[in-house]
């Protein structure tokens, strides 16, 4: 039996004092249409999402993430070439099998990991029109309820949860909440950029204001999204009706700026500041620093390394 279509125990309707109208989060959508031109020649026949971070899958890091903060419901948005994701995440008897006999136990154990993680679903995006479009592709899947939206280019240290006290923030305040870091100014123009009021969290604020990738010049603030959300459902009817916007493309970002503009819609939209770790692996030079850095935190593989590196960058000095 797969694992992953195991029975969750959980209540649906009457978690910790929540009603009805307040249901518990527990589906992910994860954008993964994306073409991954900025790793070309290594993308040309593998996803950018398959391409490993030390051992594993950069999209695994994500998913087990989704997992931890309780969301075990993992929707991906998929476009052509994306079949090696969906084979992570399935069984893979034959080398399951090949291990059982040599009695590979360990080896077995990373087979299976991916594929007891979560109930995975996929549903392809078609024309790649923007982020706010792969996400009204998972209309459908998570209906009226909020969700979670993770970009696969942002891991976050699992040592530093994010996910977890976002889907808190927005069970005790309702409507969004999106995760915000401060930036350099002149790196705002990478990312969405949120104008915000403090709020008596220390790490919470309210967001009045979104736009997206803005000349450091008109950037409301130096808050910028990185790519986790937790969304209100009418976050669909108002993409549905979003223009393209930056690069031509349907930007989530705007149509968070409505919900920000107009509480009465779907709710308020909060940030979570987040001061934590965090590995962009979106862009060669973060990806590669990205893994030096995990690498050096493995207990397996870290000591080693950490000796090596040492040196090399001795004799390079
Ligand atoms: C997307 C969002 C942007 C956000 C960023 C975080 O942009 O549109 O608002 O700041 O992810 O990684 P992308 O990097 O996909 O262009």
């Amino acid at each position: 039996m797969n694992r992953s279509r195991r029975f969750h125990a959980k209540a649906p309707d009457m978690v910790a004092g929540m009603t009805q109208s307040h249901p518990r989060i527990s589906k992910a959508v994860i954008p993964a249409a994306g073409l991954g031109t900025r790793f070309l020649p290594a993308t040309k026949a593998t996803p950018k999402e398959m391409l490993p971070v030390v051992d594993k899958p950069a999209i695994q890091y994500v998913v087990e993430e989704a997992v931890a903060a309780g969301l075990d419901d993992v929707l991906m948005v998929t476009g052509r070439n994306k079949r090696p994701l969906e084979d992570h995440f399935d069984r893979n008897y034959e080398l399951e099998s090949a291990l059982q006999k040599k009695g590979d136990a360990s080896r077995l154990a990373k087979v299976q990991e991916s594929s007891d993680l979560a109930t995975m679903h996929y549903v392809r995006q078609g024309d790649p029109k923007g982020l706010g479009h792969a996400v009204l592709c998972a209309a459908p899947h998570v209906g009226d309820e909020p969700f979670a939206v993770l970009l696969g280019d942002d891991l976050i240290d699992p040592r530093d949860p994010l996910l977890q006290r976002m889907v808190e923030v927005q069970e005790q305040r309702g409507g969004s909440v999106i995760a915000l870091m401060e930036v350099a100014p002149e790196q705002i123009h990478l990312y969405g950029c949120a104008a915000v009021e403090t709020t008596e969290d220390s790490d919470v604020v309210q967001v009045s204001g979104l736009v997206e990738k803005p000349d450091p010049a008109d950037a409301p603030s130096n808050y910028a999204i990185i790519g986790r959300y937790v969304l209100d459902p009418s976050i669909f009817d108002i993409l549905r009706r979003t223009e393209p916007g930056r690069g031509g493309e349907i930007q989530l970002t705007d149509a968070l700026q409505q919900l920000a503009e107009d509480e009465k819609i779907g709710g308020p939209v909060h940030g979570v500041v987040f001061k934590g770790r965090r590995y962009d692996t979106g862009d060669r030079g973060d990806y590669l620093r990205a893994i030096v850095r995990l690498a050096c935190e493995r207990e397996d593989l870290g000591p080693d390394f950490r000796t090596w590196l040492r040196s090399y960058v001795a004799e390079e000095m």
